[in-house]
């Protein structure tokens, strides 16, 4: 059985008087795994106080482990300071950095190269969704990573659907919608190797809430969440994991 994930992606969003409130109101549950992905410049001072069962990473990775890249960060350096994992492919990234399919897998390259656990986002945008090619698409981001990407690692991550259109926009992709796309990705891992497929965990992402979380989380194949917005808030992030270990116990 997989282990319930739910990550807390807060872009760029927080202050070290965020994260001192964030930490007091904060909880987790034994049977979730939880990670934090403040901004890069807070990540030593996340990590540092949360208890040691919580994890903490990055929004993205530079992909050479050191050398002439001004700006970039490399997961070496992420895993040193006490990072765990990393976020690659981010829609949001994809789109305001021109990331393409194969720089992603190459990060993803990178971050496990660097001893990190990536997260892989893939997802579709609006337009996409409605001229029906959203399959096609979502299956073309993962060609790219399995084409680079020893499949084993998988197992180490996870792969985050994340439609563009329900990011930040309050609609939520319906539990069906969300189900029908985590099975096409399970499947097409399956295809390359079952028992990582079977052990992989994909998480949804997109408006996920206190109010919607039962509803993804009890589908066959969402193994948790990536949360924005909401993630911002302890309570309510909290409350997202409180109802991630309860849909674990339902299984
Ligand atoms: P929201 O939860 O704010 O829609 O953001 C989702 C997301 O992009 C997480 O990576």
């Amino acid at each position: 059985m997989r282990r319930s994930l739910v990550a807390a992606n807060w872009k760029m969003h927080g202050s070290l008087t965020h994260i001192q409130d964030f930490v007091t109101d904060f909880s987790a549950v034994d049977n979730v795994d939880v990670v934090i992905f403040p901004p890069v410049v807070y990540l030593q001072a996340m990590a540092s106080s949360l208890p040691m069962s919580i994890y903490c990473g990055v929004q993205d990775i530079g992909t050479s482990a050191s050398g002439p890249h001004t700006g970039e960060v490399a997961a070496e350096m992420v895993f040193e300071v006490g990072g765990a994992w990393a976020i690659v492919g981010h829609s949001e990234r994809r789109i305001d950095q021109s990331e393409m399919d194969d720089l992603v897998a190459t990060k993803a390259a990178a971050a496990v190269r660097g001893g990190l656990h990536p997260i892989i986002c893939v997802g579709e945008s609006l337009a996409e969704r409605e001229a029906g090619h959203e399959i096609a698409v979502v299956e073309g981001q993962l060609e790219a990573v399995l084409d680079r990407l020893d499949v084993a690692q998988l197992a180490r991550g996870a792969i985050a659907y994340e439609p563009v259109w329900a990011i930040g926009t309050g609609r939520t992709a319906s539990p069906q919608q969300a189900q029908e796309m985590h099975a096409f990705i399970r499947d097409k891992v399956a295809h390359v190797d079952e028992v990582v497929a079977s052990q992989m965990r994909i998480l949804y992402g997109g408006s996920v809430s206190p109010d919607n979380a039962a509803a993804l989380f009890a589908e066959e194949d969402i193994d948790g969440g990536l949360v924005g917005g909401a993630s911002l808030d302890a309570g309510e992030f909290s409350a997202i994991i409180a109802i991630a270990g309860v849909a674990a116990t339902a299984d």
